[in-house]
């Protein structure tokens, strides 16, 4: 384990399984729409969620395209609507496609309610939340999360994707940090 961690909470085979069902699941939600001819992207705010959309990707076995956008967010949980600017949009248009969005972590759900609102006014055929991670803060926004790996503690964890400062994103499983290296 790496020094500046104090415990896992998720080990790594713990997320391989579980995006492994999470993968299924949509598969097998999803078979029918692309039986009908219907089109899937899967999408990913970067950064901390494009590990975790490379291992759902190919846990889905259904054709899909795959896209990217860069937000950033002002505000907080306790301020009305937040705000959220698009720095990268879409490569391609949503218009009739499904879109599921996945995420890495739903801390003060601004992000997804504006990425939810933003593909529903764009005409997609449907906009679903795959979450990784779901954190129970106060004055969480709620966002309809139709897949869920695993809810998780509120503490400041690390890895697979998630940061601090830029570090530990490579970690291969979800950890607590030590508070004395961000204190
Ligand atoms: C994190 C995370 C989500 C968002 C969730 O990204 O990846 O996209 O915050 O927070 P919310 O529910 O409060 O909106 P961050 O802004 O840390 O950028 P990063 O992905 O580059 O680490």
């Amino acid at each position: 384990m790496h020094p500046d961690i104090e415990r896992i909470v998720f080990s790594e085979e713990e997320i391989r399984a579980r995006v492994a069902e999470l993968g299924a699941q949509i598969t097998e939600d999803f078979a029918p729409a692309v039986a009908r001819g219907e089109q899937i992207v899967l999408v990913s705010v970067l950064r901390g969620a494009a590990m975790f959309m490379a291992d759902l990707a190919r846990e889905i076995k259904l054709p899909l395209a795959m896209d990217y956008m860069v937000v950033s967010s002002y505000g907080n949980a306790t301020t009305s609507s937040g705000e959220i600017r698009i720095l990268k949009d879409m490569s391609e248009a949503t218009e009739g496609k499904h879109v599921i969005i996945a995420e890495d972590v739903i801390d003060s759900g601004l992000t997804l309610s504006y990425l939810l609102r933003l593909f529903e006014h764009r005409a997609a055929a449907s906009v679903t939340v795959c979450a990784l991670l779901k954190k129970n803060v106060k004055g969480q926004v709620h966002v309809p999360v139709r897949y869920l790996g695993f809810t998780c503690p509120t503490e400041f964890v690390v890895g697979y994707g998630l940061d601090y400062a830029e570090r530990y994103r490579n970690l291969p499983y979800i950890g607590v940090l030590k508070p004395e290296v961000y204190s």
